[in-house]
């Protein structure tokens, strides 16, 4: 099994290879599978702007396109690239998705709706394998529109 704060570790390692030539800023997501599976996923931008996808979506698109629906649990960290290619950058540096406190945007939040559990999956927010926080789906997508509404 794998630990969240490993899971953590290896979306930081993986920060430098997100294609970020519009934002500059450099989002990862390790998705977890529950037989223990990992898919990696990163922003991956477009001069159009709107092809750009989210780390977490891409996480999500790649272990779906390889038939992969059963998720535990996807850690999200996001550097700027400034810092994350300075001397100076450490781990301090990193950061949930957005800025301070903020996750997942609501377009990855509503496709982690449609494949995870939302009483279950569990989205681990943070910096380090010793600093961070662990969100259940439903309550950082409370009220949300899915599966379960169309398939009466
Ligand atoms: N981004 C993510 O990859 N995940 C999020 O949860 C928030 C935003 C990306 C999209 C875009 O490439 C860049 O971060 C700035 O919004």
């Amino acid at each position: 099994m794998t630990d969240y704060g490993k899971l953590l570790e290896m979306a930081i390692e993986r920060l430098p290879l997100s294609y970020v030539p519009y934002s500059h800023f450099h989002c990862s997501a390790m998705l977890l599978c529950s037989d223990g599976k990992l898919f990696h996923g990163m922003n991956i931008e477009n001069a159009a702007y709107t092809p750009t996808i989210c780390a977490e979506r891409c996480a999500i698109f790649k272990a779906v396109s390889e038939g992969y629906r059963d998720f535990k649990a996807m850690a999200v960290v996001g550097c700027d690239e400034s810092i994350l290619s300075s001397p100076e950058f450490t781990q301090e540096h990193i950061l949930p998705p957005g800025s301070g406190n903020s996750g997942p945007c609501g377009v990855c939040r509503q496709v982690m709706q449609e494949f995870c559990d939302p009483e279950s999956f569990d989205i681990i927010l943070g910096r380090s394998a010793e600093d961070y926080t662990v969100y259940k789906l439903k309550d950082l997508y409370p009220y949300a529109f899915g599966p379960a509404d169309l398939n009466k």
